[in-house]
């Protein structure tokens, strides 16, 4: 029996990248495919068992990303589409993955991408309405407050928008806290889990700290330039990089590791729970309808949404910083498509 799962495990190296457990046929469609994360996205979704079908999807670029990838020794089928086949791409697809747009450069927020991404995104979430309107949709594309809302209510007018198949992706914030607060108390990553709430720019993340096993050993200043570092660790990245962009790689992880957490739900894999920002009834009495909290995924998408937990003061105070601005946020997204 040991031996037999050691062999599974060579023949398929990369599979253990995720745990799983498979039961279904999960077509995925990464759509920006050939960019800085879909590049490294899709690799890692070749790695990922759970992916029977990975069908890949630029205005640049896709097919030979596609013919690269679909080398790697795992059993799913990856094809590429050219600019003027999305549909071709979309069909069939059970989840649909958006990094398309363009990223940061230095001094740039993530709401001043809005201008080009919004369309973007509008026009692709009209075609999946179309094409594939079952599928489970990951938003990847900045500024993601608002980009969420543009796709829901173009679902919305398409008459296909089902709030528990939509998704904002904000588990690059979760995988930051996790990895700085591990650093800041000098302990393992498995150690310090942080729920991450709220939006994913700047203000509207919200790390709860204090909920996870070490959180408390971190106080006064060490605290705030913790929660700052969360909160702006993108900056250090788009710095760094110099104008070439802003976090790719470790995006592509946080994309995989989410849509990973999406498919198991999906296989029936119970308690899968992690934050992500999605319609929320949690702050919908102030204007707030879109929300990140921790959700579980089940076999139909969003299975339930958690309440906060106990908060600290200082997240109190950080909650209530974010709600305004994600609220900005919201409506800013939802006026593009009226
Ligand atoms: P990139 O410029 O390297 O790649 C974007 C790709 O989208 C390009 O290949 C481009 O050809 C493609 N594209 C543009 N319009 C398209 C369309 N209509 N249909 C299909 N593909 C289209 O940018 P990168 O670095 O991959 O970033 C992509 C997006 O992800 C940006 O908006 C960025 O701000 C966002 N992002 C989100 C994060 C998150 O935590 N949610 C973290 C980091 C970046």
């Amino acid at each position: 029996m040991f031996a037999r799962s050691a062999v599974r495990a060579l023949a398929q190296p990369s599979a253990r990248l995720f745990s799983s457990t498979a039961s279904r046929n999960f077509k995925v469609a990464v759509l920006g495919a050939g960019g800085g994360i879909g590049q490294p996205l899709s690799l890692l979704l070749k790695s990922d068992h759970l992916v029977t079908g990975l069908s890949l999807y630029d205005i640049r670029g896709a097919p030979g990303v596609a013919a690269d990838v679909s080398h790697v020794d795992t059993a799913s089928e990856v094809n590429g589409y050219a600019a003027d086949q999305l549909d071709e791409a979309l069909q069939g697809a059970n989840v649909v993955v958006i990094p398309a747009g363009v990223p940061r450069k230095p001094g740039m927020t993530r709401d001043d991408l809005f201008n080009t991404n919004a369309s973007i995104v509008r026009d692709l979430a009209s075609s999946i309405a179309r094409v594939s309107p079952d599928a489970h949709i990951l938003v990847i594309s900045n500024p993601v407050n608002s980009t969420v809302p543009i796709v829901a209510k173009t679902l919305e007018k398409a008459g296909t928008f089902n709030p528990k198949h939509l998704f904002g992706v904000t588990t690059l914030d979760v995988v930051r806290a996790r990895r700085f607060l591990a650093e800041t108390v000098g302990a393992h990553p498995s150690e310090t889990p942080v729920t991450v709430v709220g939006g994913h720019s700047g203000p509207t993340i919200v790390p709860l700290i204090s909920q996870s096993p070490r959180g408390n050993e971190v106080k006064g200043e060490k605290y705030h330039a913790l929660v700052h570092r969360i909160q702006f660790g993108g900056d250090e990245v788009v710095k760094a990089k110099d104008g070439a962009g802003s976090a790719t790689l470790s995006m592509a992880y946080a994309g995989a590791k989410f849509t990973n957490s999406l498919l198991r739900g999906l296989s029936g894999e119970k308690g899968v729970v992690t934050p992500t920002y999605v319609r929320s009834p949690l702050f919908e009495d102030q204007g707030v309808d879109f929300f990140s909290s921790n959700v579980e995924l089940g076999r139909d998408g969003v299975e339930k949404i958690h309440p906060l937990g106990p908060l600290s003061p200082e997240e109190q105070k950080l909650l209530e910083a974010c709600l305004p601005e994600l609220k900005k946020n919201i409506e800013k997204g939802k006026n593009f498509v009226q």
